[in-house]
C-alpha cells in the first residue's frame, strides 16, 4: 500500500490531520491500535479554543459543534466559599465552547468515512522504519493480515503510550517531565450542571473542577492521591467531597445522581523534543502532557496539526520545505507556553501533600492578586481562550 502521509493513532490529532490533509488533496492512512467504538468510549476533554473550532470549520466538520457546542464568555475560579469571575470576552474579546472530545472524534471519523478516508483499526505491532531517510514505510498487522505502508511522511499521533516517540533515537531526542502527587478523579452524569460556567475550585482539602458536556450532562473531577482507586470511590462519597471543595451556596443547588463514567487520571507535565526526526513528525499526546487544569491537552494537540498540516501543503502545492524544517520549533514554542499555563493553574489550585501554611499564602496571594488586579486577569483569559497560533 502506498500513501503519502502515513498516520499513526486515530485519536483526534490523527483523524483531524487526515481530514484537513484530505481537502487539500493530499492522501494519507490512519492506523489505530483499537476499534473505534474503543475510542469513542474515551472521556476526555471538553473545552475547545477558538483555534480548534477554527481548525474543525476548515475541515468541514463543525456543523454539529457549531448547532451544539456552548459558547463560554467566561469561568469562576473559587478560593472557598469566596468566587473570582474572569470575564474572557471582556477581558480578550474570545470565547471557548465546550464540546466533548468524544464529540469531535466522533464527527472526525464520520467524515473519514464519508470520504472514504482510508482507517485501519486493531493495528498491532505499528513499525516505523527509515524515518531518517528518504523512503520510510511503516509495517503493521491487521486481523486481516500483514500490511506495509510506503509513505512520503509519517505522522506520529499515537498518543503518550505509542511507538512514534520511540522511533526517536533515544541520542536524538531529550525529555523533561513533572509527575504531580495527586490524580483527578471524574465522574459523568445526567444531571444540570450546577453553573452555567465551569466552577475550578480550591479549598483546604484540595482543588475540584465542575465541568459539563450540555444542558442534561455534567463533568466533575475532584483531586484525589495519585495511589487512590475508582473502586474506593461511591458515587455519594464522591458528591460529598465534592461539596466540601466548592462554595456553599453552590453546594446547596448541586443536582446529584448516579455516576455513568468514572475514572482516575494521572497529572504529568512532558515534553519531548525535538518534534520532528527526519519525515517523522510527533503531533499532540506523542510528543507532549499536561495535567489537566486549564484544558490545554486537546487544544494543543490542535495547535500542531495546524503547524504539521500548514507545512505539508506548503511542500505538495508549493514544493518549500521551510514549514516541514521549521514544525519542530514552531509547534514547540507554543507547547512551552501551554506546559506553563497548565502547571501555573495546577500549582495555584491544587492542595500538594506536604505543603506548608506558607505555600498556602503564596496561593491565597495569588489568588488575590487575580481577584484585584485586571493584567493577571488578562494574562490568565488570554492563556485560557488561546494563544494565538
Ligand atoms: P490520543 O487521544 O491519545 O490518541 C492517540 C490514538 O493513538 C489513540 O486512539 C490510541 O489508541 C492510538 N494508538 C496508540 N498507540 C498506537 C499504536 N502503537 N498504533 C496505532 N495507534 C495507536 N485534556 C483536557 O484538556 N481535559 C481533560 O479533561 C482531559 N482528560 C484526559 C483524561 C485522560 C485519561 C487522558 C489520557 C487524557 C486527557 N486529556 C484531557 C488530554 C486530551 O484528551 C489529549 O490531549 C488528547 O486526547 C490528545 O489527542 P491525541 O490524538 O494527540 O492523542
Ligand atoms: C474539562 C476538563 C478539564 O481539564 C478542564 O480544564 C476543563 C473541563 C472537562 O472534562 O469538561
Amino acid at each position: 500500500m502506498r500513501t503519502q502521509v502515513c498516520i499513526i493513532g486515530g485519536g483526534p490529532s490523527g483523524l483531524l490531520l487526515s481530514q484537513l490533509l484530505h481537502r487539500q488533496g493530499i492522501d494519507s492512512v490512519v492506523l489505530e491500535r483499537k476499534t473505534k467504538d474503543y475510542v469513542l468510549s474515551r472521556i476526555r476533554a471538553g473545552v475547545l479554543e477558538s483555534g480548534l473550532v477554527d481548525l474543525m470549520r476548515e475541515a468541514g466538520v463543525a456543523d454539529r459543534l457549531d448547532a451544539e457546542g456552548y459558547v463560554h464568555d467566561g469561568t469562576v475560579i473559587s478560593t472557598g466559599d469566596e468566587e473570582i469571575r474572569v470575564d474572557f470576552r471582556e477581558l480578550t474579546g474570545r470565547t471557548v465552547v465546550v464540546y466533548g472530545q468524544t464529540e469531535v472524534t466522533r464527527d472526525l471519523y464520520a467524515a473519514r468515512e464519508a470520504a472514504g478516508g482510508a482507517i485501519l483499526y486493531e493495528a498491532e505491532d505499528v513499525t516505523i522504519h527509515d524515518a531518517d531517510g528518504e523512503a520510510p514505510y511503516v509495517t503493521l498487522r491487521t486481523p486481516a493480515g500483514e500490511v506495509r505502508i510506503d509513505c512520503d511522511f509519517v505522522a506520529g499521533c499515537d498518543g503518550f503510550h505509542g511507538v512514534s516517540r520511540k522511533a526517536i533515537p533515544e541520542e536524538k531526542r531529550r525529555e523533561f517531565e513533572k509527575v504531580y502527587p495527586f490524580g483527578w478523579l471524574g465522574i459523568l452524569s445526567e444531571t444540570p450542571p450546577v453553573h452555567d460556567e465551569l466552577i475550578y475550585a480550591t479549598s483546604d482539602s484540595g482543588f475540584a473542577l465542575c465541568s459539563m458536556r450540555n444542558a442534561h450532562l455534567s463533568r466533575y473531577y475532584v483531586q484525589v492521591p495519585m495511589e487512590d482507586r475508582v473502586e474506593n470511590w461511591s458515587d455519594d462519597a464522591f458528591w460529598d467531597e465534592l461539596r466540601r471543595r466548592i462554595p456553599a451556596p453552590v453546594a446547596e443547588r448541586l443536582v446529584t445522581g448516579p455516576s455513568i463514567e468514572k475514572s482516575i487520571a494521572p497529572l504529568r507535565s512532558f515534553v519531548c523534543e525535538p518534534m520532528r526526526w527526519g519525515r517523522l513528525f510527533l503531533c499532540g499526546d506523542a510528543a507532549h502532557i499536561v495535567p489537566p487544569t486549564g484544558a490545554k491537552g486537546l487544544n494543543t494537540a490542535a495547535s500542531d496539526v495546524h503547524y504539521l498540516y500548514h507545512a505539508l501543503v506548503r511542500h505538495y502545492r508549493d514544493g518549500d520545505d521551510a514549514g516541514i524544517e521549521g514544525y519542530s520549533a514552531q509547534a514547540l514554542l507554543r507547547v512551552w507556553k501551554a506546559e506553563r499555563f497548565s502547571w501555573w493553574m495546577t500549582t495555584l489550585l491544587h492542595h500538594f501533600p506536604g505543603q506548608s501554611a506558607f505555600d498556602r499564602r503564596m496561593q491565597q496571594a495569588e489568588l488575590a492578586f487575580l481577584r484585584d488586579d485586571r493584567a493577571a486577569q488578562e494574562a490568565m483569559a488570554r492563556n485560557y481562550v488561546g494563544l494565538p497560533y
